[in-house]
């Protein structure tokens, strides 16, 4: 009997890991220059932490967390993202009384019970960055030009920026009720899940993917001509922050993200290019100002988001993954195998990459085997490499041998890794 894997859930294989630490330390690289410091924080937390803070008419909360029952009546949930754990690490720890300002940054699995496809899992991976304790809007225009530079960085060229604001609490209220009141009339050409949501959560509607609900919502008034006071002050403060930066972005009114802990800016990323489908949305964040007072701290500006990996990894599909240079180590006996091992501990303490192919096999299929590798050098010994103390260095790309004493070994190895290019993929 086999098993098979959790639907949604994918394993990440050795071939596959180099693109993963390739978009994780370019990830770590840019916000570590804005300082950034690392939070790490557990997969599980208290259901009612996310109920409390993503909203309990969200389909996050409504539809797909994994949560389970413990004994004494406690519920535990698998984080679905990585915000509200963040948010309660902050008041667990009482960040806020040694430092007015934070900035956070997370990479690691968040678990949604959704429908998969291409671009989108049941166990997925975001990075993401949180700042506490700044109201913002340069700070948020500086988010999105990160944002920017580190797509930029790692290859994602096309992808847009597109902004909103929903304001704060009383904005949002008026906006509600408008809102309402314009969906009300049409109600029967909704989905009976956006009818069901009219009157709970009205703004949700703006969000459903389906065809009759997106048409109705078509000519929906928007919230933008709704802001006033310090919410308008703050988002013509994004948008003039964003021109001086020159970072370019499209305005979405529409845009109103699945989350309910949002306030003021909101934005997503989406790739315009590429096999992603409906699931472009590489990153989606904004402001969620209300959140760490609502979660019983002090009242605490807050703004970030979060990116899927996965996602990246598919928009960035074209950029070749480069591979750290290695040698493959071919030894032919029994008595050059025990010198090989050395060999091999030796070239490995002077920081090269070594795979000992101990299995005893054919030099054809050693070679073979390190050309299917795309090792970029083979170095073989016989009974009479040991006697003289030597070993053949195969170039695998040059097809050239030359034979190098085991005295000289890891400089020369080292060197020559350095300047043989790797074999062409499928020679
Ligand atoms: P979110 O929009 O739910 O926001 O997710 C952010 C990103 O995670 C999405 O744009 C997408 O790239 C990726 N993602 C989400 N669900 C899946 C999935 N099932 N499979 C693959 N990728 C997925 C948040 O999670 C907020 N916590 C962002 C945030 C941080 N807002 C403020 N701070």
């Amino acid at each position: 009997m086999q098993y098979a894997p959790v639907k949604g859930m994918n394993d990440i294989l050795p071939d596959e890991i180099d693109r993963w630490y390739r978009l994780e330390s370019a990830f770590r690289r840019v916000v570590s220059r804005y300082r950034y410091g690392e939070v790490r924080t557990p997969l599980l937390e208290h259901t009612e932490l996310f109920v409390r803070s993503i909203g309990e008419t969200t389909d996050v909360v409504e539809k797909e967390m994994f949560t389970f029952a413990r004994p004494k009546g406690e519920s535990l949930t698998m984080r679905p993202e990585g915000t509200a754990g963040a948010a309660r690490a902050y008041l667990t720890n009482k960040v806020q009384s040694r430092e007015p300002l934070t900035r956070w940054y997370y990479l690691g699995p968040m678990f949604r019970a959704e429908q998969p496809q291409r671009g989108r899992y049941r166990q997925f991976h975001q990075a993401g960055c949180e700042v506490y304790g700044d109201l913002g809007p340069l700070v948020d225009a500086e988010m999105l030009d990160m944002l920017v530079t580190f797509f930029h960085e790692v290859g994602v060229f096309d992808v847009e920026v597109c902004i909103n604001s929903i304001g704060g609490e009383a904005a949002r209220a008026r906006y509600r009720s408008a809102l309402t009141e314009f969906l009300r009339p049409r109600a029967q050409e909704l989905s009976e899940h956006a009818r069901s949501r009219l009157e709970t959560n009205p703004l949700r509607v703006l969000d459903s993917k389906d065809a009759r609900d997106r048409a109705a919502v078509t000519e929906a008034p928007s919230i933008l001509e709704m802001l006033e006071g310090e919410d308008r002050q703050h988002w013509e403060g994004l948008l003039t922050a964003l021109d001086a930066l020159g970072t370019p972005y499209l305005v979405r009114p529409g845009l109103v993200r699945g989350l309910d802990y949002y306030s003021r800016t909101l934005f997503e990323l989406n790739a315009t290019s590429g096999e992603l489908g409906a699931q472009n949305t590489l990153c989606g964040g904004g402001r969620y100002d209300g959140m760490v007072k609502s979660l019983g701290g002090p009242d605490t500006p807050a703004i970030g988001f979060a990116m899927g990996l996965e996602r990246i990894l598919l928009a960035a599909a074209a950029v070749p993954a480069a591979k750290t240079p290695f040698c493959v180590l071919a030894p032919l006996g029994r008595s050059a195998q025990l010198t090989a091992l050395a060999v091999a501990r030796d070239l490995r303490a002077a920081g090269i990459a070594v795979d000992l192919d101990g299995r005893g096999n054919s030099l054809k299929s050693m070679l073979r085997r390190a050309d299917a590798l795309r090792a970029r050098l083979c170095l073989v010994i016989g009974d009479s490499e040991v006697a003289r103390a030597v070993v053949q260095v195969k170039d695998l790309a040059g097809h050239s041998a030359a034979e190098v004493a085991l005295g000289d070994l890891p400089g020369r190895i080292g060197e020559l890794l350095a300047t043989t290019p790797s074999p062409p993929e499928g020679a």
